[in-house]
Protein backbone atom coordinates (compact mmCIF):
# COMPACT_ATOMS: atom_id res chain seq x y z
CA UNK A 1 0.00 0.00 0.00
CA UNK A 2 1.13 3.12 -1.43
CA UNK A 3 1.78 5.57 1.39
CA UNK A 4 -0.48 8.14 1.66
CA UNK A 5 0.65 12.24 1.29
CA UNK A 6 -2.17 14.62 0.28
CA UNK A 7 -5.67 14.11 0.49
CA UNK A 8 -8.40 16.26 -0.56
CA UNK A 9 -11.85 16.90 1.06
CA UNK A 10 -15.41 18.51 -0.73
CA UNK A 11 -18.82 18.90 0.19
CA UNK A 12 -21.49 18.50 -2.02
CA UNK A 13 -25.16 18.84 -2.46
CA UNK A 14 -27.26 20.29 -0.05
CA UNK A 15 -25.94 21.48 2.97
CA UNK A 16 -26.00 20.71 6.36
CA UNK A 17 -25.51 21.61 9.69
CA UNK A 18 -22.31 19.64 10.66
CA UNK A 19 -20.29 19.71 7.35
CA UNK A 20 -17.64 22.76 8.81
CA UNK A 21 -16.81 20.89 11.87
CA UNK A 22 -16.51 16.92 9.71
CA UNK A 23 -13.94 19.57 6.97
CA UNK A 24 -11.98 20.75 10.97
CA UNK A 25 -11.79 16.76 12.01
CA UNK A 26 -10.61 15.89 8.22
CA UNK A 27 -8.06 18.43 7.83
CA UNK A 28 -6.85 18.38 11.69
CA UNK A 29 -6.56 14.35 11.58
CA UNK A 30 -4.71 14.06 8.21
CA UNK A 31 -2.14 17.10 9.39
CA UNK A 32 -1.65 15.35 12.57
CA UNK A 33 -0.24 12.39 10.69
CA UNK A 34 1.43 14.67 8.40
CA UNK A 35 -0.44 14.25 5.07
CA UNK A 36 -1.18 17.31 3.40
CA UNK A 37 -4.84 18.43 2.71
CA UNK A 38 -6.48 20.51 0.06
CA UNK A 39 -9.87 21.74 0.43
CA UNK A 40 -12.18 21.72 -2.89
CA UNK A 41 -14.42 24.67 -2.97
CA UNK A 42 -18.41 23.85 -4.51
CA UNK A 43 -18.05 19.99 -4.61
CA UNK A 44 -17.63 17.98 -7.57
CA UNK A 45 -18.24 21.32 -10.04
CA UNK A 46 -15.16 22.95 -7.71
CA UNK A 47 -13.33 19.53 -8.42
CA UNK A 48 -13.73 19.43 -12.05
CA UNK A 49 -12.88 22.91 -12.58
CA UNK A 50 -9.96 22.65 -10.39
CA UNK A 51 -10.90 25.19 -7.76
CA UNK A 52 -8.75 23.70 -4.84
CA UNK A 53 -6.17 25.00 -2.49
CA UNK A 54 -4.15 23.49 0.66
CA UNK A 55 -5.69 23.79 4.08
CA UNK A 56 -3.93 24.02 7.15
CA UNK A 57 -4.79 23.62 10.44
CA UNK A 58 -5.41 27.44 11.62
CA UNK A 59 -7.47 27.78 8.33
CA UNK A 60 -10.01 25.28 9.71
CA UNK A 61 -10.44 26.87 13.01
CA UNK A 62 -13.01 28.81 14.10
CA UNK A 63 -15.71 27.10 11.86
CA UNK A 64 -16.84 23.95 14.43
CA UNK A 65 -19.50 26.44 15.74
CA UNK A 66 -20.92 27.25 12.08
CA UNK A 67 -23.17 25.96 9.77
CA UNK A 68 -23.22 25.96 6.38
CA UNK A 69 -19.71 24.53 4.62
CA UNK A 70 -17.00 27.18 4.54
CA UNK A 71 -15.77 25.19 1.25
CA UNK A 72 -19.38 25.88 -0.29
CA UNK A 73 -21.22 22.93 -2.00
CA UNK A 74 -23.31 22.82 -5.55
CA UNK A 75 -24.87 20.47 -7.51
CA UNK A 76 -23.11 19.53 -10.54
CA UNK A 77 -24.51 18.29 -13.69
CA UNK A 78 -21.40 18.12 -15.48
CA UNK A 79 -19.74 15.99 -13.37
CA UNK A 80 -22.30 13.48 -13.77
CA UNK A 81 -21.46 13.18 -17.57
CA UNK A 82 -18.56 11.28 -18.79
CA UNK A 83 -16.14 13.97 -19.91
CA UNK A 84 -16.87 15.52 -16.61
CA UNK A 85 -15.62 12.46 -14.21
CA UNK A 86 -12.36 12.52 -17.05
CA UNK A 87 -11.56 15.94 -16.25
CA UNK A 88 -12.43 15.16 -12.17
CA UNK A 89 -9.59 12.46 -12.31
CA UNK A 90 -7.05 14.56 -14.07
CA UNK A 91 -7.43 17.25 -12.01
CA UNK A 92 -7.06 14.43 -9.03
CA UNK A 93 -3.95 13.31 -10.39
CA UNK A 94 -2.22 17.11 -11.88
CA UNK A 95 -2.35 17.84 -7.84
CA UNK A 96 -0.82 14.72 -6.35
CA UNK A 97 -4.31 13.69 -4.44
CA UNK A 98 -3.75 10.30 -3.22
CA UNK A 99 -7.21 10.07 -1.46
CA UNK A 100 -10.61 11.73 -1.51
CA UNK A 101 -13.05 12.44 1.50
CA UNK A 102 -16.76 13.62 0.16
CA UNK A 103 -19.06 14.94 2.73
CA UNK A 104 -22.12 14.52 1.01
CA UNK A 105 -26.17 12.83 0.43
CA UNK A 106 -26.92 10.31 -1.57
CA UNK A 107 -26.02 11.66 -4.50
CA UNK A 108 -22.89 12.75 -3.78
CA UNK A 109 -21.49 8.89 -2.68
CA UNK A 110 -23.23 8.21 -6.32
CA UNK A 111 -20.66 10.25 -7.31
CA UNK A 112 -17.91 9.05 -5.15
CA UNK A 113 -18.37 5.74 -6.94
CA UNK A 114 -18.26 7.10 -10.15
CA UNK A 115 -14.46 8.30 -9.22
CA UNK A 116 -13.47 5.14 -7.61
CA UNK A 117 -14.79 3.39 -10.75
CA UNK A 118 -12.00 5.17 -12.49
CA UNK A 119 -9.44 4.08 -9.89
CA UNK A 120 -9.67 6.83 -7.37
CA UNK A 121 -9.15 6.26 -3.26
CA UNK A 122 -12.65 7.54 -1.95
CA UNK A 123 -14.37 7.49 1.42
CA UNK A 124 -17.20 9.51 2.29
CA UNK A 125 -18.96 11.00 5.21
CA UNK A 126 -22.83 10.75 5.15
CA UNK A 127 -24.07 14.79 5.51
CA UNK A 128 -27.55 15.29 4.55
CA UNK A 129 -30.84 16.93 6.34
CA UNK A 130 -33.16 14.11 4.55
CA UNK A 131 -31.84 11.59 6.33
CA UNK A 132 -32.80 9.05 3.31
CA UNK A 133 -29.37 7.41 3.20
CA UNK A 134 -28.87 3.99 3.71
CA UNK A 135 -25.87 2.49 5.75
CA UNK A 136 -26.29 5.16 8.96
CA UNK A 137 -28.69 5.88 11.91
CA UNK A 138 -28.23 9.21 11.30
CA UNK A 139 -26.46 11.66 8.58
CA UNK A 140 -24.82 15.11 9.67
CA UNK A 141 -27.50 17.53 9.79
CA UNK A 142 -30.37 15.88 10.61
CA UNK A 143 -30.42 16.70 14.41
CA UNK A 144 -29.77 20.00 13.86
CA UNK A 145 -32.90 20.22 11.63
CA UNK A 146 -34.90 18.52 14.13
CA UNK A 147 -33.94 20.91 16.71
CA UNK A 148 -34.89 23.85 14.03
CA UNK A 149 -38.46 22.00 13.53
CA UNK A 150 -39.06 21.85 17.29
CA UNK A 151 -38.11 25.39 17.70
CA UNK A 152 -40.63 26.05 14.49
CA UNK A 153 -43.30 23.95 15.47
CA UNK A 154 -43.36 25.37 19.46
CA UNK A 155 -43.81 28.91 18.32
CA UNK A 156 -46.86 28.04 15.29
CA UNK A 157 -48.37 26.14 18.35
CA UNK A 158 -48.77 29.45 20.58
CA UNK A 159 -50.17 31.32 17.46
CA UNK A 160 -52.08 28.30 16.43
CA UNK A 161 -53.87 27.92 19.42
CA UNK A 162 -54.52 31.72 20.42
CA UNK A 163 -56.49 31.59 17.32
CA UNK A 164 -57.96 28.20 17.59
CA UNK A 165 -56.33 27.40 13.99
CA UNK A 166 -54.61 24.20 12.72
CA UNK A 167 -51.71 24.96 11.17
CA UNK A 168 -50.04 22.82 8.40
CA UNK A 169 -46.39 23.13 8.20
CA UNK A 170 -44.47 21.80 5.33
CA UNK A 171 -41.42 20.39 5.63
CA UNK A 172 -38.13 19.66 3.79
CA UNK A 173 -37.44 15.40 2.63
CA UNK A 174 -37.23 15.29 -0.83
CA UNK A 175 -38.68 11.50 -1.31
CA UNK A 176 -38.31 10.78 2.35
CA UNK A 177 -41.15 11.38 5.49
CA UNK A 178 -38.08 10.87 8.16
CA UNK A 179 -37.98 14.71 9.13
CA UNK A 180 -41.95 14.99 8.78
CA UNK A 181 -42.21 12.22 10.93
CA UNK A 182 -39.65 12.70 13.86
CA UNK A 183 -40.42 16.48 13.55
CA UNK A 184 -44.23 15.49 14.35
CA UNK A 185 -43.58 12.77 17.07
CA UNK A 186 -41.50 16.10 19.10
CA UNK A 187 -43.50 18.86 18.29
CA UNK A 188 -47.02 16.86 18.91
CA UNK A 189 -48.28 16.73 16.00
CA UNK A 190 -52.10 15.71 15.34
CA UNK A 191 -52.16 14.45 11.71
CA UNK A 192 -48.47 13.68 9.36
CA UNK A 193 -48.09 13.81 6.02
CA UNK A 194 -45.15 11.72 4.29
CA UNK A 195 -44.62 9.76 1.12
CA UNK A 196 -44.30 6.75 2.16
CA UNK A 197 -48.40 7.05 3.77
CA UNK A 198 -51.31 7.49 1.41
CA UNK A 199 -53.47 10.21 3.05
CA UNK A 200 -56.53 11.47 1.40
CA UNK A 201 -57.71 15.22 2.24
CA UNK A 202 -60.99 13.36 3.63
CA UNK A 203 -58.76 11.73 6.06
CA UNK A 204 -57.22 15.00 7.51
CA UNK A 205 -60.54 16.64 7.54
CA UNK A 206 -61.42 14.01 9.69
CA UNK A 207 -58.42 13.89 11.93
CA UNK A 208 -59.09 17.85 12.71
CA UNK A 209 -62.69 17.84 13.26
CA UNK A 210 -62.70 15.10 15.48
CA UNK A 211 -59.44 16.79 17.49
CA UNK A 212 -61.59 20.00 17.68
CA UNK A 213 -64.59 18.11 19.12
CA UNK A 214 -62.10 16.61 21.56
CA UNK A 215 -61.73 20.14 22.82
CA UNK A 216 -58.46 20.77 21.39
CA UNK A 217 -57.40 24.46 20.84
CA UNK A 218 -54.95 23.97 17.78
CA UNK A 219 -53.73 21.63 15.50
CA UNK A 220 -50.51 20.67 13.74
CA UNK A 221 -50.30 19.35 10.72
CA UNK A 222 -46.84 18.00 9.73
CA UNK A 223 -46.78 17.65 5.89
CA UNK A 224 -43.54 16.82 4.46
CA UNK A 225 -41.81 17.69 1.75
CA UNK A 226 -43.48 14.56 -1.61
CA UNK A 227 -46.31 13.97 0.50
CA UNK A 228 -49.15 12.76 -1.70
CA UNK A 229 -50.96 16.24 -0.99
CA UNK A 230 -49.65 19.80 -1.67
CA UNK A 231 -49.90 21.41 1.44
CA UNK A 232 -51.61 24.29 -0.17
CA UNK A 233 -53.86 22.68 -1.98
CA UNK A 234 -54.98 20.64 1.07
CA UNK A 235 -55.03 23.86 3.08
CA UNK A 236 -57.65 25.40 0.81
CA UNK A 237 -60.04 22.36 0.71
CA UNK A 238 -59.47 22.45 4.28
CA UNK A 239 -60.85 25.56 5.15
CA UNK A 240 -64.05 24.84 2.51
CA UNK A 241 -64.86 21.93 5.11
CA UNK A 242 -66.59 22.79 8.67
CA UNK A 243 -63.42 21.16 10.88
CA UNK A 244 -63.90 23.47 13.22
CA UNK A 245 -60.26 25.27 12.63
CA UNK A 246 -59.38 27.54 9.81
CA UNK A 247 -56.27 26.50 8.35
CA UNK A 248 -52.49 28.52 7.94
CA UNK A 249 -49.82 27.45 6.04
CA UNK A 250 -46.11 27.82 7.03
CA UNK A 251 -43.68 26.47 4.35
CA UNK A 252 -40.26 26.01 6.59
CA UNK A 253 -37.99 25.70 3.00
CA UNK A 254 -34.21 26.01 3.82
CA UNK A 255 -34.20 27.22 7.21
CA UNK A 256 -33.77 23.77 8.18
CA UNK A 257 -30.67 24.13 6.21
CA UNK A 258 -29.12 26.35 8.35
CA UNK A 259 -27.93 27.38 11.87
CA UNK A 260 -25.51 26.48 14.24
CA UNK A 261 -24.83 22.42 14.38
CA UNK A 262 -26.27 21.13 17.67
CA UNK A 263 -24.10 19.13 20.22
CA UNK A 264 -25.44 15.73 18.50
CA UNK A 265 -24.30 17.04 14.94
CA UNK A 266 -20.45 18.56 15.87
CA UNK A 267 -19.71 15.22 17.64
CA UNK A 268 -21.31 12.92 14.57
CA UNK A 269 -19.32 15.10 12.38
CA UNK A 270 -16.50 15.03 14.55
CA UNK A 271 -16.43 11.39 15.18
CA UNK A 272 -16.90 10.57 11.61
CA UNK A 273 -14.33 13.04 10.10
CA UNK A 274 -11.78 11.36 11.98
CA UNK A 275 -13.31 8.16 11.15
CA UNK A 276 -13.05 8.78 7.76
CA UNK A 277 -9.13 9.64 7.96
CA UNK A 278 -8.41 6.55 9.80
CA UNK A 279 -9.83 4.87 7.13
CA UNK A 280 -8.10 6.88 4.15
CA UNK A 281 -4.92 6.16 5.64
CA UNK A 282 -6.10 2.39 6.87
CA UNK A 283 -5.89 2.14 2.17
CA UNK A 284 -9.89 1.70 2.38
CA UNK A 285 -12.22 2.72 -0.40
CA UNK A 286 -15.18 2.88 -1.72
CA UNK A 287 -16.53 2.70 1.69
CA UNK A 288 -18.92 5.62 3.68
CA UNK A 289 -19.03 6.08 7.04
CA UNK A 290 -22.21 5.21 8.93
CA UNK A 291 -23.23 4.95 12.55
CA UNK A 292 -24.28 1.59 13.37
CA UNK A 293 -25.51 1.28 17.02
CA UNK A 294 -22.86 3.59 18.82
CA UNK A 295 -20.32 2.97 16.38
CA UNK A 296 -18.70 4.27 13.09
CA UNK A 297 -18.41 1.86 10.53
CA UNK A 298 -17.54 1.90 7.42
CA UNK A 299 -19.96 0.60 5.05
CA UNK A 300 -19.79 -0.16 1.16
CA UNK A 301 -20.65 2.34 -0.99
CA UNK A 302 -21.96 0.03 -3.46
CA UNK A 303 -25.04 -1.11 -0.81
CA UNK A 304 -25.42 3.16 -0.10
CA UNK A 305 -26.33 3.58 -3.18
CA UNK A 306 -28.38 0.58 -4.16
CA UNK A 307 -30.12 0.16 -1.10
CA UNK A 308 -32.94 1.70 0.42
CA UNK A 309 -33.67 2.94 3.84
CA UNK A 310 -36.75 1.94 5.20
CA UNK A 311 -39.24 4.14 6.50
CA UNK A 312 -39.66 3.51 10.18
CA UNK A 313 -43.61 3.65 10.00
CA UNK A 314 -43.56 3.02 13.65
CA UNK A 315 -43.05 6.39 14.89
CA UNK A 316 -45.71 7.49 12.39
CA UNK A 317 -47.82 5.13 14.29
CA UNK A 318 -47.50 6.19 17.39
CA UNK A 319 -47.83 9.83 16.33
CA UNK A 320 -51.26 8.97 15.88
CA UNK A 321 -51.64 7.47 19.44
CA UNK A 322 -50.49 9.97 21.22
CA UNK A 323 -52.40 12.80 18.92
CA UNK A 324 -55.73 11.27 20.95
O1 LIG B 1 -31.39 17.11 0.31
C1 LIG B 1 -31.60 18.22 1.12
C2 LIG B 1 -32.72 19.08 0.59
O2 LIG B 1 -32.88 20.18 1.45
C3 LIG B 1 -34.06 18.37 0.37
O3 LIG B 1 -34.76 18.19 1.57
C4 LIG B 1 -34.73 19.27 -0.62
O4 LIG B 1 -35.65 18.55 -1.41
C5 LIG B 1 -33.58 19.76 -1.46
O5 LIG B 1 -32.40 19.58 -0.71
C6 LIG B 1 -33.67 21.21 -1.88
O6 LIG B 1 -32.61 21.47 -2.73
P1 LIG B 1 -32.14 22.93 -3.16
O7 LIG B 1 -31.46 23.56 -1.98
O8 LIG B 1 -31.19 22.66 -4.27
O9 LIG B 1 -33.36 23.68 -3.55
Amino acid sequence: MAKIKRVAVLTSGGDAPGMNPCIRAVARTALFNGVQVYGIREGYHGLLHGDLAPLDAREVGGIIQRGGTMLGTARSEEFRTEEGQQRAMQILNENAIDALVVIGGDGSMRGARALVARGAQVVGIPGSIDNDMWGTNMAIGVDTALNTLCDAIDKLRDTASSHRRAFLIETMGRNCGYLAVMAGVIGGAEVILIPEAEMTIAEVAAALESAYKRGKTHSIVVVSEGASVDTQELSNALNQLPVGFSTRVTILGHIQRGGRPSAFDRLLATRMGVKAMDAVLAGQTDVMMGLRGRDIESVPLADVVSKQREANLDYYEMAKTLAF
